[in-house]
Formats: structure tokens, sequence, C-alpha cells
């Protein structure tokens, strides 16, 4: 349900469709989603699922994912997804209340295995998907460019209300985690310590550096053996451009999102932080990193900046 702690909200205030409940904000996830994907969902030992804060290369990492399920046959995949049994990208608990009944039953229709994107936060990942000892890829970017990004895509989703704010109070509702999926601080650390088998952490910026390294990782946790030539024809299916033209994957034709403000693949580099960060938010960024590492007292954990 939505709660009128909603009204006045600096940038979802009067958004239909922003939800809030078990301790956080959702896009169009309504409270009942969460009663059908505990009670409901059929669970199967080989659904891979890739788990993200948004912006992080969900969308990348699924296509990437299916392409190494294909064995790298991108007409097969391409038939695949033409005949709906790989689906259109969207994060399962994203749908509206209505919906979230089909989204479910869309899914048990689907042929094994499935990969399912989210952005559940780890406290709230079903326990019967980890029962089942279910494979998760956990991407991980840079949270200076998430914030950018997320910011393009605050202003450019109409569900999210086409927000006109500055950048400046934006990276302060991103800090304070009053935001849909609330804070990537807390979403990030919760996934690093899931140190459970079956789990694979990539990097956005290791998929940029070095697709084809990173192809034979997700191709290795998938138990696929992929020649160098059917990784090169993953890489090459899941490169921006392709990404670009693929329907299933980029928004184009739906009218949710203002192309012309911000497209779903905007920029696809990494590093754009710099162009809006100042050295003042740079630095409160990272010493906020630092201070949730110690209060949870992690050793060894990833460093997630760059530079
Ligand atoms: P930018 O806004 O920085 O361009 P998600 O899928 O988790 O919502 O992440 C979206 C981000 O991933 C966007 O970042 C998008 O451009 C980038 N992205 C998507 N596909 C990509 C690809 N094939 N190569 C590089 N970046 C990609």
């Amino acid at each position: 349900m939505r709660r009128d702690d909603l009204a006045g909200h600096p940038l979802y205030d009067g958004i239909a469709r922003i939800y809030s409940h078990h301790g956080q904000l959702w896009p169009g996830t309504p409270e009942h989603f969460f009663k059908r994907l505990y009670a409901d969902f059929d669970y199967r030992v080989d659904d891979i699922w890739i788990v993200t804060y948004p912006r992080s290369g969900t969308a990348w990492t699924y296509q990437t994912a299916w392409g190494v399920l294909y064995g790298g046959d991108t007409a097969a995949l391409e038939r695949a997804k033409h005949e709906a049994r790989v689906p259109r990208f969207l994060p399962i608990e994203i749908g509206t209340a209505r919906s979230v009944a089909d989204r479910i039953d869309s899914w048990y229709a689907l042929p094994s295995p499935r990969v399912i994107p989210t952005h559940l936060p780890r406290r709230l990942f079903p326990s019967a998907a980890l029962g089942q000892s279910c494979k998760r890829i956990y991407v991980l970017r840079d949270g200076r460019d998430v914030a950018v990004s997320f910011y393009h895509f605050h202003r450019a989703h109409k569900a999210l209300g086409y927000y006109r704010g500055s950048w400046a109070e934006f990276f302060e509702l991103f800090m304070a985690g009053d935001i849909i999926y609330n804070s990537w601080f807390d979403h990030v650390l919760d996934w690093l310590s899931d140190r459970q088998e079956g789990a694979l952490l990539l990097r956005y910026e290791d998929l940029q550096q070095n697709i084809q390294s990173q192809i034979r990782r997700i191709a290795a946790f998938l138990d696929k053996d992929l020649s160098p030539q059917r990784i090169a024809a993953v890489a090459e299916q899941a490169s921006f451009t392709r990404m670009q033209s693929d329907r299933l994957n980029n928004y184009a034709r739906y009218d949710f999102m203002d192309a012309a403000v911000a497209p779903f693949l905007r920029k696809g580099v990494s590093g754009d932080w710099k162009n809006y960060f100042s050295d003042e938010q740079d630095a409160r960024f990272r010493a906020r990193w630092a201070e949730r590492v110690r209060e949870r007292g992690l050793r060894g954990i990833v460093n997630p900046f760059q530079s």
C-alpha cells in the first residue's frame, strides 16, 4: 500500500506507483507481491537470479547470461525471444497492483532454466530460492556512476515523475537512501556479505574492460563450455550498440521513458560521475562507504570505487 508519508516527498509526492512497505520504497511493487512471491512462486533448482541495485548493469548481465545459456547461438536466442521463451527484461518485482499475479504466472510458464532479474535486497530475497541452492549473480557498479545513472533515470521515467530537481538535491536523497530501493550502501553490503555457495560477483567495470573474460567466468559458473568463437558471439550480442537496437532490452518502443531526456541504455561508460560529483560529494560518498564497512565489521570486502 502507498502510505501518506510519501506526501511531500521530494521525489515521489503524488506518484501513483511508488509504494512504501517492508521498510523501503518500491517502484510498481505492491505489498501483496511478496505474498505471491513467498507463497506461490515455483522456485527451481536451476533458476539463475541476477541481483543488483538498479542501474548497475542488470539488463546487460541478463542479456549475457541468456547468451551463455544458448551457447552463443545468437539465432536460437533471437528465436526464443520472439517466441517469448526468453522474456523482455524487467525485474521480477516490478509490475502494477493488477499485473503482479500475471507476471508470476508468466514465470511459471517458462521452461527451465530461467534467468530472473531482481533488485530485491538480501533481507527480502526469498529463502525458498536459497533453499533450492539457486544460482545468484550479483553485479556491483561504482556507486557514484550508479547515482548519476539513477538521476537520469528519474529525469526520464514517467512512473518516477520526470524528476526536474537538481543533481545536488538528487545526490542528497541518494545518500540518505530516501529513494526507491533505498540505500545503495546497504544493498551492496548486504549482498556482499552473502557468502553462501552459489553466488558469483561481477563488476560492471570488469564487464567493460574485458567482457570476454567475464563471459568465461559466467560460463564456468553456469557449467557451460563455450568455444572462443561462441564467447565472442555472446559478447557481440550483448554489446551496447546491439542492445540499443534490441527491442527486448532497450524500452525504446515503450512510452514510459522519454528517450530524448535519457534512454534506458544511456551512455554505458564508467566514470561519468566525474562530470557530476564535486570533490566534497566524492569525499562524502567514499567516507560513507568506509563508515558502513567499519560499522559492520567487514574485512576483505571488495573496493567498489574505480579511482
Ligand atoms: P548508464 O546510465 O550509465 O549509461 P540496469 O540495467 O541495472 O538498470 O543498468 C543500466 C545501466 O547499464 C545504464 O548505465 C546502461 O547504459 C548500462 N548498460 C546497459 N547495457 C549495457 C551494455 N551492453 N554495455 C555497457 N553498459 C550497458
